[in-house]
């Protein structure tokens, strides 16, 4: 696995794999890789004959009380993961090449609507921070396909509808999320977690599947039953962010006609905000 930081050098080397007609996947990633980014390159390693794996930990994405400099750095681990899946090239941008300009000046990607609701409603600019990321890397990378994880169900939604607004040139694949045995989704914030706020997590995602399952057995009382969810949530030690149903490609709150829905929840354990969703067909 090669490996670098330079852009100007994953710029030749980009131009030799367009001279030789090679496929890129791309894997964006802030490092600290667990198995649900591993199931990333995996399946990105399918439609190409390059994987591209980045980690930059993106200052933008940030909020003001959202701890940068605590986020986990665990590069040789990360890097021994990726050797040994068969990466091609791992990009370590630093912070100074990717934000010359500083990021005040910085000219940024926003996508309006999908960005400012739910997760972008609890972290103004988040949204705006990883659509401006993104469309640089996609800018310096060129691939032909990018893969996101689904338990980011949002973040994939707003790079979904990116893409098409901004006509790039490449395809977006959605990967379904990896869990621990009892259900909690892999994240690197699982490492914030103490012992007894660990044992708590997974009641998240069995509250979103009851959920799912009233909503298949045929209610339709979406204000009670999501009530009763968040009460269960703040009855196990969660601080609700919000429970939500939605229309699963709009993100807007479903109208009788969709059919394809997705339950997003987010709740703090702690100062530990975590996230979840599933999908739902009715
Ligand atoms: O999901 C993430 O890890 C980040 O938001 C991403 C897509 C790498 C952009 O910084």
């Amino acid at each position: 696995m090669e490996t670098i930081t330079e852009i100007i050098k994953l710029r030749e080397l980009r131009r030799t794999w367009q001279i030789s007609g090679e496929k890129i996947s791309f894997v964006p990633t802030m490092g600290n890789l667990h198995a649900g980014h591993l199931k990333l390159v995996e399946e990105a390693k399918k439609y190409a004959t390059k994987v591209v794996v980045s980690i930059f930990v993106n200052p933008l994405q940030f909020g003001p009380d959202e701890d940068l400099d605590a986020y986990p750095r665990t590069l040789k681990e990360d890097a021994e993961k990726l050797e040994a899946l068969g990466v091609d090239l791992l990009f370590l941008p630093n912070a100074e090449d990717i934000y010359p300009r500083g990021l005040e000046q910085q000219t940024f990607v926003e996508v309006p609507g999908i960005s400012y609701m739910i997760c972008g409603a609890s972290r103004p600019g988040h949204f705006r921070g990883v659509a401006t990321i993104v469309s640089k890397l996609f800018n310096m990378v060129q691939p032909n396909s990018a893969f996101f994880g689904k338990k980011d169900f949002q973040q994939l939604q707003v790079i979904k509808a990116m893409v098409t607004d901004l006509s790039m040139n490449l395809k977006i694949y959605g990967v379904d999320t990896e869990r621990a045995e009892d259900g909690l989704a892999l994240s690197s914030r699982n490492g914030y977690l103490s012992e007894e706020q660990r044992k708590i997590a997974p009641v998240l995602y069995q509250q979103i599947k009851a959920l799912a399952s009233l909503l298949e057995s045929g209610r339709r009382d979406f204000s009670t039953i999501i009530r009763e969810a968040k009460q269960n949530l703040a009855e196990a030690g969660f601080k609700v962010d919000y429970i939500e149903l939605r229309a699963a490609e709009s993100l807007m709150p479903p109208s009788h006609e969709d059919t394809n829905l997705v339950i997003l929840a987010a709740a703090f354990l702690g100062k530990t905000r975590l996230i979840d969703n599933h999908e739902v067909m009715l």
